[in-house]
């Protein structure tokens, strides 16, 4: 397991001391704080990847600390430590925002499974940009009065109120999970919990366990019973992003839950009745899947009942002035009416193709934000190519000399993935396929190979 900067938070210190020796001997690094105050000042001054808190304290409660943590713009993923074992305070927990729960006593494997199970998701959010779509969610946050959107806002206003599952297709960055939470929030479930969990970001084995559930015993290192994710979300919404992702025998498990709306927990044999709607996403063809293997072609049927697809960015050219204007003013630092780039800027936005769609406007505007400082943008704060990092990851191959197998083997990856990241402009969508590999496993090798390939565009 890794090593992270780890904030304890809890007002018994005795409990306070079990959980620094539990994560101490685990390697991490610890800081602890007796309340929610402490805990922001450390939070304030220090690189901490993880917050651990009791929900329970004097003072300022672990919800409180989280909320401020939030409305102060700090992303960093919160578990809380609950008592009360009941599925009530769990969905509280959630429902607040926190990346995961842990229920009294727990021991360190546990422990060590919730830390991993969060940081693994919380580096795949970042990759989303997830957190900040959170403080954003909803209709408002859908820019675009092109004729292609404005059909998209009409499906979805005539989508919400059903039950049916929802299929969207659509090329990365184009705002499929933006679409999934503006159902959500049109439909009469926008009270419950909107769950979404990134087929991709999670290993295939540990992905079941994740959406269904297990009891105590179900496989090593099950210690207790726990809730997954569907059970979590009853009465709301399930956001399945990536679906080509999920193995093809899990795929026919979601099928018989779209069939008879139940659930079982690993290692149980009861069915749980639950009421959930399904939200899918995929950035294929739907249909191709299905011809790659990749989909399950019953289940293909079962969710395209009501299908959405988006378009992309460069066929509805005339909605980038409009995102221009948006991602200024979500991105600048104060709302200080920065003025919009020049006639010449947007002409040139407006002659490339976006091959990572909306997120890769955002991404650019973002930077440009920084370039310009606080002088007027110009066209070097837009520069439409691809990362000079990965040019130079792509470069042309030096001649073969004889040498240890693996890091020769490994220098040729690495530039393989920078041409294949440099061809789909960034998209790790796109140059998984380029390069006939798994998302999730470019997203491992993105890891192993370092920053220098990894700080691009999401
Ligand atoms: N029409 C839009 N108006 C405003 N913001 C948008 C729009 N479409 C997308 N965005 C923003 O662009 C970013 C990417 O959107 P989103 O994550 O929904 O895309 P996606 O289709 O799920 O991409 P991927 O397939 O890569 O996961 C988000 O920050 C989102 O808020
Ligand atoms: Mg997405």
């Amino acid at each position: 397991m890794n090593q992270h900067c780890i904030l304890v938070v809890d007002d018994e210190p005795h409990m306070r001391r079990v959980l620094e020796i539990m994560l101490r001997s685990a390697g991490h690094t610890v800081y602890v704080a007796g309340n929610g105050r402490e805990a922001l000042e450390i939070l304030r001054d220090n690189p901490v990847d993880l917050v651990i808190t009791d929900m329970r304290m004097p003072e300022m409660d672990g919800i409180e600390l989280l909320n401020t943590m939030r409305r102060d713009g700090m992303g960093v993923p919160v578990i809380l430590i609950t008592a009360h074992g009941s599925v009530e305070s769990a969905v509280h927990a959630m429902k607040c925002g926190a990346s995961d729960y842990l229920l009294r006593p727990f021991d360190l494997e546990e422990l060590e499974l919730a830390i991993a199970r969060v940081l693994n998701e919380a580096a795949m959010l970042r990759q989303n940009s997830f957190l900040r779509e959170e403080l954003n969610r909803g209709w408002d946050a859908f820019i675009g009065t092109s004729v292609a959107m404005k059909a998209i806002y009409e499906l979805i206003r005539q989508v919400a109120p059903a039950k049916a599952p929802v299929m969207i297709a659509g090329e990365t960055g184009t705002g499929k999970e933006l679409a999934a939470r503006a159902i959500h929030n049109a439909s009469p479930r926008r009270d419950k919990l909107f769950v979404p969990i990134n087929c991709a970001a999670i290993p295939a084995e540990m992905l079941e366990a994740e959406l269904f559930g297990y009891e105590k015993g179900a496989f090593t290192g099950a210690l207790k019973d726990r809730i997954g994710k569907f059970e979590l979300a009853n009465e709301g919404t399930v956001f399945l992003d990536e679906l080509t992702e999920m193995p093809i025998a899990l795929q026919a498990k979601l099928l018989r839950f779209l069939q008879d709306n139940t659930v079982e927990r690993l290692g149980s044999n009861r069915r749980i009745p639950l009421n959930l709607r399904i939200v899918a996403a995929t950035n294929r063809h739907p249909r191709d899947a299905v011809n790659e293997g990749r989909l399950r072609e019953d289940l293909y049927y079962r969710l395209n009942v009501l299908p959405i697809t988006l378009t992309p960015l460069r066929e509805r050219k005339e909605d980038i002035p409009d995102l221009l204007a948006h991602f200024i003013v979500k991105h600048s630092p104060r709302a200080d009416g920065r003025s919009m780039p020049s006639a010449e800027v947007v002409k040139h936005l407006l002659a490339y193709d976006w091959p990572g769609n909306v997120r890769e406007l955002e991404n650019m505007v973002e930077r440009a934000l920084v370039l310009c400082g606080s002088g007027p943008f110009n066209m070097s704060h837009f520069p439409l190519e691809p990362d000079a990092s990965l040019r130079q990851a792509a470069a042309p191959e030096s001649p073969i000399t004889l040498g240890p197998l693996t890091p020769a083997v490994e220098a040729f990856e690495a530039r393989l993935i920078g041409l294949a990241l440099e061809q789909a402009g960034g998209s790790k969508q796109k140059a998984a396929a380029l390069l006939d590999i798994s998302e999730r496993s470019l997203w491992y090798k993105l890891k192993k190979y370092g920053p220098q390939t990894t700080d691009t565009q999401g």
